[in-house]
């Protein structure tokens, strides 16, 4: 379906010809005055200068020159020169009847599906999933499946940390605990054993430990720092150590990410990025952009237009060691070559604005990307903070782990649930885990990805206000009176949604034609809170009409079974738009 917006806009546009203006002026807007239209069009009041006329005499001329069109009840000009309309509701009732039997609900997709790389999550291996990777998670899932649904080809990829030091602390950490183990015999020839020596949980202790002995022991650092060039350079036991580490750290993230709906298509690292790094480095030596400054090799990445310094783009440091940069720019060559992508989203904490700055500007610049071709684009996202406003921290201070803070979600939630008592214990238990991850999705994605916010438990899991649980409730209650409506009148049939005749039903009516637009804007501007906010407006126009109609009390079958009808398309628009969202609702709650 086209866009309610450009339909009448089109309308408007013909108007404007017909009458002898350019078509340009036909634009319809929302109308800042909704208690006296839906839409009005400002463009004969742009027009009065060009056309050194009286602007009422232009927007008379072309509500004259539309004349009578099914599509508006009302289409009239009101001085100084505005038009001011509103749809019919026969219109409003075809509208709708299209979006129930369209899958998609009005959403079009793209005419050329682009492929689309959403490079996202981030997680650093044998380090706990912490509330700073939950951001880009449901940020990135959310943009993930919002270009997917409007049909472009979307790989995300997790792009685990798995090649940093941390590596090299957990294998020294290792030898000091057992180094009976054959992975530290150099002579070692035979096969490593299949089963890893430790659980996630050694794992979650070791690695706190070694990085705390680092800090405090000069020679351990040293050892650390050994292993991870070692681990790099192909040692043949630290390898198969580290395919260890990778292997039980990655089964425990698809845990943990899978609670929170989150799925990767790649579980790519970026140990996965070092065979490209050789040629990529020797490639940018050999054309001149690449050049050593106090022994590391660097590419000038500074522009004329710059108000600030953006120094340059560190390939190699002095040692020969590959950076944080190098790594992106290395998986740049393999994404291009392995997918040809039109679009590279990246989703990173916004402090790490000028790492994307500087590999984007060198990838353009060393020609690894070309620009005409493929656009790297970075989201950044502001912090989650406590209600202290400071960085969301555990009440010792420590790193909140991601685990904790779902599960004091759901607690919340499960009580509230089995507060009213209908409900048995198993279920309260898979109800508090679907509105607790909605509380948690929604409380994040309503906010602009880069504003700050504050995670605030209290206000996230209530069920009244603008919340993920509000958006449940709505739901679940559609559902519920679906239930009572079909065991009340077992024999009826499926009711058609009928033209709106009250306020509240036009405005409902309005409200699901609009779906399409959100989805649209959430996509072009990488905006998941756009459609926060319209299912926030859909439910409220919902629960007004609540408010006006009691379903079930309705005297005329007809006119009920249209209620019944035009509910279902709320549900049914509700969920498509919280699927996009990155949850889903339960049957009860
Ligand atoms: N592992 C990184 C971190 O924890 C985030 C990776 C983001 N993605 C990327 N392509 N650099 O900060």
């Amino acid at each position: 379906m086209k866009k309610l917006i450009d339909q009448i806009s089109s309308v408007l546009a013909a108007g404007f010809q017909t009458a002898g203006y350019d078509p340009a002026l036909g634009k319809a807007v929302v109308s800042n005055r909704p208690d006296l239209c839906q839409y009005q069009c400002n463009g004969a009041m742009a027009g009065a200068k060009q056309y050194h006329k009286a602007p009422f005499v232009i927007a008379e001329e072309v509500v004259k020159a539309i004349g009578d069109n099914p599509m508006f009840s009302k289409l009239e000009m009101v001085r100084p020169g505005y038009i001011n309309l509103d749809l019919s509701p026969a219109f409003l009732a075809s509208a709708m009847a299209e979006l129930e039997a369209d899958p998609m609900r009005g959403v079009e997709r793209a005419e050329h599906p682009l492929s689309i790389v959403v490079d996202y999550g981030g997680p650093n291996v044998a380090k706990p999933l912490h509330v700073g990777h939950l951001r880009s998670a449901i940020i990135g899932e959310s943009i993930k499946r919002t270009c997917r649904f409007l049909g472009h080809r979307v790989i995300g990829d997790a792009h685990l940390g798995d090649w940093g030091l941390q590596m090299g602390q957990i294998i020294t950490e290792l030898h000091e605990r057992q180094p009976e183990l054959p992975y530290f015999d150099p002579e070692f020839q035979g096969e490593y054993p299949a089963e890893a020596p430790f659980t996630i949980s050694d794992l979650e202790e070791i690695y706190p430990a070694s990085s705390k002995r680092c800090k405090e022991d000069e020679a351990y650092k040293k050892a650390a720092q050994t292993a991870t060039y070692e681990l790099q350079n192909g040692r043949r036991g630290y390898r198969a150590l580290w395919k260890h580490i990778v292997d039980v750290s990655v089964a425990d993230l698809k845990k943990n990410y899978s609670a929170l709906n989150v799925d990767f298509d790649l579980w790519y690292g970026e140990s996965n990025a070092q065979p490209d790094i050789p040629p990529m480095v020797e490639m940018m030596k050999e054309k001149g952009y690449a050049y050593l400054s106090d022994g590391a090799l660097v590419v000038d990445v500074q522009e004329e237009s710059d108000t600030r310094e953006v120094p340059p783009c560190l390939i190699l440091k002095s040692d020969g060691g590959a950076q944080y940069e190098t790594t992106d720019l290395a998986t740049i060559v393999q994404r291009q070559r392995d997918f040809q992508p039109d679009r590279m989203i990246y989703l990173a904490d916004k402090r790490q604005e000028l790492h994307y700055v500087r590999c984007f500007r060198c990838a353009y610049k060393t020609g690894l990307v070309d620009a005409d071709k493929c656009s790297l684009e970075y989201v950044g996202f502001g912090t989650m903070n406590g209600k202290d406003g400071r960085p969301f921290k555990t009440r010792e201070g420590g790193v909140l782990r991601l685990e904790t803070l779902i599960r004091s979600v759901e607690d919340a939630v499960y009580e509230k649930v089995m507060s009213n008592g209908t409900i048995s214990e198993e279920e309260g238990r898979d109800v508090a885990h679907k509105v607790g991850i909605a509380a948690i999705k929604y409380g994040d994605l309503s906010n602009q990805p880069a504003k700050d916010y504050i995670f605030d438990l209290d206000k996230f899991a209530s069920f009244e206000g603008n919340t993920g649980p509000y958006i449940m409730y709505t739901m679940v209650r559609i559902k519920s009176i679906l239930a009572k409506y079909r065991a009340a009148y077992p024999e009826a049939e499926t009711g058609i949604i009928l033209p709106p005749e009250s306020r509240s039903e036009t405005e409902l009516a309005l409200a699901l034609c609009r779906f399409n637009e959100a989805v649209y804007e959430a996509y072009e501007q990488k905006a998941p809170n756009r459609l926060c906010r319209y299912v926030y407006d859909l439910t409220g126009a919902l629960n007004q009409f609540y408010v006006e109609h009691n379903i079930m009390k309705e005297p005329d079958g007809v006119r009920q079974a249209g209620y019944i009808a035009l509910i279902t398309l709320v549900l049914h628009v509700l969920e498509s738009a919280i699927d996009l969202l990155g949850f889903e609702a339960p049957e009860r709650m």
